[in-house]
């Protein structure tokens, strides 16, 4: 490894499972030398395996549900105690819609359901940033990332309301971006990543189709769980400083195609 977060301090969201992207970013991280503490929903603790996760990076545990002020602003101060100072790296890991696990069709959303995850997906990463903002918790030059997909920009019928709360996530971490950077020297970006077999992924309806569409359109295949953690590292070391106010595609070129050889046999009629 490089030892390119050596010394540096963070906060992980999201490892629900050996599965999660956060999951794969937390044991980079602690091979690249980082220090941080993770964190996820209450509910999650007792459905996922994040103790054992925890134990194999020597990292603590603070419970937050990512919609609630007082719970993250606990972590963030609870954060800095166990880390002994400021943090230098905050990965938002965050993503559910309650009308995709009812089964709601997009036409017809239930609006408390679709307020609801919207709050989780999206508006929880300006809480996230408002608290670590107003605290001074970032040290200058740090990094905050937020995990998005695709359907922010094009049409993926069934990713549903995620495809609103993505669009509202990017714009979060412009705007949010923006006042970080000139205030505080932080950087702000999102990773649009490849369809990810995880517990969130695969609740998408038709992901299997999904996955292998992607990956036979994209030249360089889907981008793994792993290679996002590669790539999220990349972002909290100091070799990425000027980069912010950025979605940055991770997704073996997709996102630029327009059809592929593998794709058209196909639709070939010979
Ligand atoms: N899997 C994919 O295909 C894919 C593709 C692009 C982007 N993403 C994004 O990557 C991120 C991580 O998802 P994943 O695929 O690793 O799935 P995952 O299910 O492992 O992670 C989602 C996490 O969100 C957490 N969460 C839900 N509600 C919360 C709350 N109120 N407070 C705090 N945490 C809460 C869950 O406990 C879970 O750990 C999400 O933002 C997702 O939208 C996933």
């Amino acid at each position: 490894m490089y030892n390119l977060l050596k010394g540096k301090k963070g906060i992980i969201f999201g490892a629900l499972d050996q599965n999660s992207i956060a999951w794969k970013v937390a044991e980079r991280a602690h091979e690249e030398g980082a220090q941080f503490v993770l964190t996820n929903a209450p509910i999650a603790m007792r459905m996922g395996e994040i103790k054992e996760l925890a134990k194999n990076t020597g990292s603590e545990i603070i419970p937050a549900d990512a919609t609630n002020m007082d719970d993250i602003t606990n972590l963030v101060e609870k954060s800095m105690e166990i880390l002994g100072g400021k943090i230098d790296f905050v990965l938002h890991s965050i993503g559910m819609s309650v009308n995709v696990r009812k089964g709601m069709h997009y036409t017809d959303s239930n609006y408390d359901f679709s307020a609801k995850g919207w709050d989780v997906s999206a508006l929880s990463f300006h809480k996230v940033m408002n608290v670590l903002y107003n605290k001074k918790a970032m040290n200058e030059w740090g990094s905050i990332v937020a995990l998005t997909y695709m359907a922010a920009q094009r049409v993926f019928p069934d990713y549903n309301d995620m495809a609103d709360n993505k669009a509202y996530l990017e714009s979060i971490a412009r705007s949010f971006g923006y006042f970080f950077g000139r205030d505080h020297k932080v950087r702000v970006n999102t990773i649009s990543q490849s369809p990810t077999p995880t517990t969130a992924g695969s609740g998408v309806k038709g992901f299997d189709g999904f996955l292998n569409y992607a990956e036979q359109m994209s030249p360089l295949g889907n981008a793994s769980a792993l290679e996002c953690a590669d790539y999220t590292i990349s972002l909290f070391s100091d070799l990425t400083k000027k980069v912010t106010l950025q979605n940055l595609f991770h997704d073996g070129g997709f996102s630029n195609m327009g059809i592929s050889d593998l794709v058209m046999e196909n639709f070939s009629k010979e």
